[in-house]
């Protein structure tokens, strides 16, 4: 038996386990798919938890678990049917346990979602479906009594990727900074605009509320004839301003170009997309958002893309150590091309604010 086969042992699986095979290629965690010879016992889906991305996988297991009860609870009271295929379930192991550590890797396993299909290239019809999944799963978030915890600390956090780059300048460690005065510029002049939405939070205008944290279109599921299933991918779920979550998705979803697109010319806002999705997050989001949320909604697609740009740099000055970089000046271009964005991003933001205007009633 295989080294997976022998892990789908530890956890309270029902069936015959028949086979095990990788499926699709992540990121962030390997999947698997494991099938059962019984046709009425579930298949299910074993993942490598990347631990040194979450590196408390039992705080990680616990929101996960809390998000998809809770979702399930929704689900329940709106009389939907098919519920195993509408949020994640997670299999506990043997030991009660949400995941099974095997020395070395944790490992976590969910009932697999039949049927469901995920895209990597983006429509409109796809960015509406996927604004309306993302806006539903925050508006269900809502009211989760329990706790949610941050499973990577600050990650959105705009003052400190600021301040993480102030330190890449002044450590200087790849002896980069000289020649990257003009882009250190860029960045320091909207250094004050760019960190308003952490003051605010402050100051007690805007909540904080359970955002996904990784709003892309290939984070949702959907079925055979095309509806939303579920939205997955939920290690990144933490509570942080609704912003941030639409700001990303724009970033990733409505972008010309590629995010490292070694032409600027390619790159630019998709006003197609951006209105598509900005019609299908108002449609399940306005009623729990505060106006303010709603008229900054523009601005998270700049500072997220700012926040980016910031993010690619800093690796940039400290020579090359979180992104992988596949030639030398990679993560140069990388920033050059968000900057790219966030200036296009600035120029149509009267454009894109009329969007929200006629969406948000
Ligand atoms: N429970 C499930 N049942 C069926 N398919 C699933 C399930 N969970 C995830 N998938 C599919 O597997 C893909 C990868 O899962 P997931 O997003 O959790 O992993 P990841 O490593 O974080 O991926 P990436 O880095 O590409 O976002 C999803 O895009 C989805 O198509
Ligand atoms: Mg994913």
């Amino acid at each position: 038996m295989d080294k997976q086969s022998n892990l789908i042992q530890h956890f309270q699986t029902e069936g015959t386990v028949v086979s095990v095979a990788p499926l699709g290629a992540g990121h962030i965690n390997d999947s698997f798919l494991v099938r059962t010879s019984e046709t009425d016992k579930p298949d299910y889906l074993l993942q490598r938890i990347n631990h040194h991305i979450f590196k408390d996988v039992e705080l990680l297991q616990n929101n996960i678990l809390h998000v998809t009860n809770h979702i399930r609870k929704k689900l329940i009271e709106k009389g939907e049917q098919d519920i195993d295929r509408k949020t994640l379930t997670i299999i506990p192991a043997k030991d009660g346990k949400l995941f099974y550590f095997d020395g070395e890797n944790y490992w976590r396993v969910y009932l697999f979602i039949q049927k469901g299909k995920s895209y990597d290239a983006i429509t409109p019809e796809l960015a509406f479906s996927a604004g309306k999944a993302f806006g539903e799963f925050q508006s269900w978030l809502a009211d989760i009594p329990e706790k949610i915890y941050e499973t990577i600390p600050d990650f959105h956090n705009m003052e400190f990727r600021l301040e993480q780059f102030h330190d890449a300048i002044a450590n200087n460690s790849a002896g980069r900074v000289g020649d990257s005065l003009k882009i250190i510029k860029e960045i320091e002049s909207r250094a004050e605009e760019m960190t308003q939405v952490e003051r605010m939070g402050r100051e007690g205008k805007i909540p904080k509320r359970i955002n996904h944290c990784d709003t892309k279109v290939n984070n949702v599921l959907f079925d055979e004839e095309g509806k939303v299933l579920c939205v997955v991918d939920l290690d990144t779920v933490m509570p942080g301003y609704v912003v941030s979550d639409f700001g990303d998705f724009i970033r990733t979803g409505a972008n010309t170009g590629a995010e490292d697109d070694a032409n600027l010319d390619n790159v630019s806002v998709n006003m197609d997309i951006y209105t598509s999705y900005a019609k299908g997050y108002l449609g399940t989001a306005r009623s729990f958002l505060k106006p303010i949320e709603i008229e900054l909604l523009p601005f998270g697609a700049r500072l997220l893309t700012y926040m980016q740009t910031v993010r690619f740099f800093t690796d940039y000055l400290n020579g090359d150590t979180y992104y992988k970089i596949h030639f030398p000046e990679h993560n140069l271009q990388r920033t050059k091309a968000q900057l790219k964005l966030l200036t296009d991003l600035e120029d149509k933001a009267d454009q894109m604010q009329e969007v929200i205007k006629e969406f948000r009633v």
